[in-house]
Order: structure tokens, then C-alpha cells, then sequence
């Protein structure tokens, strides 16, 4: 069920959760095209890793590696800081590691959404002590007005106000990774 309010769309999901869509299936569609054509121009050579942060990132890193046309591997990482709460308990832990060495390789670290920053900053400091030859970041999203630590962020999808947002692999409590769009939970 939709209806129109301020041009955004909201919706009513199963479960009666009211969404507001803050960005469409066209929109992320578009932006990933675009953010896949940059990687490739700037990775034209080297030997490039993508390494997708779990599980928030797996619907944006299927996307981006079908928008990069350099040759490249993939691979997997899991950490939690969050523990189900929409509140960072700032406390990173590595819960998944990667299935291959990134010595000598050009790693991209796919995550969904930069917020606190204290998770990437986890992240590029432990694949740093791996010997890569280079550490970048792509982020579907970035709240920069909640940061606690600087950390850069090299490609960036949608810079977004600091609202909690579901959808396109990012959950509320395990929920809503499967839709379609980046929303906002108006109504649990
Ligand atoms: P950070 O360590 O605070 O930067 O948060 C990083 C992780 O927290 C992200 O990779 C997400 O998994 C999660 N996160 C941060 N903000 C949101 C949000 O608005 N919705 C869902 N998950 C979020
Ligand atoms: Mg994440």
C-alpha cells in the first residue's frame, strides 16, 4: 500500500510498519552505475579485492561488482557493533573473517552505511596490518553528522541526514534488509 506525503513515498509493509522511502530502487539504481564506472577507472590496473562488510552490505556489493568491469575477486567479512540496537554500543568485533590473504592486492571495502565511523575505522586499520597495497572505501551511505572518528571515506553513494534508515541490506533488529529502497522507519 502507498500513498504520497511530502513527494516521498510511504509504505505499509506486512508486518504494519510504516516507511518512508528516502531513496528509490531508480535512484540507488543510477548511483551505483555511476560509483561502478569510477572504481573502474581508477583500479585499471593492480589486483583488485572487494570486500563486503556483513551483513549490511551484501544487496549494494551485489550491485557495485556487476557496475565494475575490471576484473576483480570478492570476498566476505562480518562484524558487529550494534547488537540489534539502532544505537552504536561502539564496540567492534570481528565475528567473520576473510576467506583469502590481501597481502599485495588493492582492496575496496564495500560497506552500507559510514555513521559513527568507528567500524570502518576498525576495519581499515585491521586490512591495513594485512600488507595490501592499497585499502579504499566504497559506502552506500554516509550520516557525517554522527561521526566520532574521522575516517575516509573514498566513494560515497548518498550523503543522508541523521535518520535511522532500513532497507537494501540495512536491518532494525534483523528486519527489512530485503526491501527494494532506503527508507525511514516512521511507525514500528
Ligand atoms: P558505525 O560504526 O557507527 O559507523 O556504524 C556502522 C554500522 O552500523 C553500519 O555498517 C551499519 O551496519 C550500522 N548502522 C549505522 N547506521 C545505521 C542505520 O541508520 N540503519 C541501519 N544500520 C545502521
Ligand atoms: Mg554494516
Amino acid at each position: 500500500m502507498t500513498d504520497k506525503k511530502n513527494t516521498k513515498v510511504r509504505r505499509t509493509v506486512t508486518d504494519g510498519a510504516e516507511i518512508s522511502v528516502m531513496l528509490s530502487p531508480a535512484e540507488l539504481e543510477k548511483r551505483i552505475k555511476e560509483m561502478g564506472r569510477e572504481i573502474s577507472d581508477d583500479h585499471a590496473d593492480g589486483d583488485l579485492v572487494l570486500v563486503s562488510v556483513l551483513k549490511g552490505s551484501f544487496m549494494f556489493a551485489a550491485d557495485l561488482c556487476r557496475a565494475v568491469d575490471v576484473p576483480h575477486t570478492i570476498d566476505f567479512l562480518a562484524c558487529s557493533s550494534y547488537h540489534g540496537d539502532v544505537v552504536s554500543s561502539g564496540e567492534v568485533q570481528l565475528t567473520h573473517d576473510l576467506s583469502s590473504p590481501v597481502a599485495g592486492k588493492d582492496v575496496l571495502i564495500v560497506e552500507d552505511i559510514v555513521d559513527t565511523g568507528l567500524t570502518l575505522s576498525y576495519l581499515v586499520e585491521l586490512l591495513k596490518s594485512r600488507h595490501p597495497r592499497s585499502v579504499k572505501v566504497a559506502s552506500l551511505l554516509d550520516k557525517p553528522s554522527n561521526r566520532k572518528k574521522q575516517v575516509k571515506v573514498d566513494y560515497v553513494g548518498f550523503t543522508i541526514p541523521n535518520r535511522f534508515v532500513i532497507g537494501f541490506g540495512l536491518d532494525y533488529a534483523g528486519k527489512y534488509r530485503n526491501l527494494p529502497y532506503i527508507g525511514v522507519l516512521e511507525k514500528v
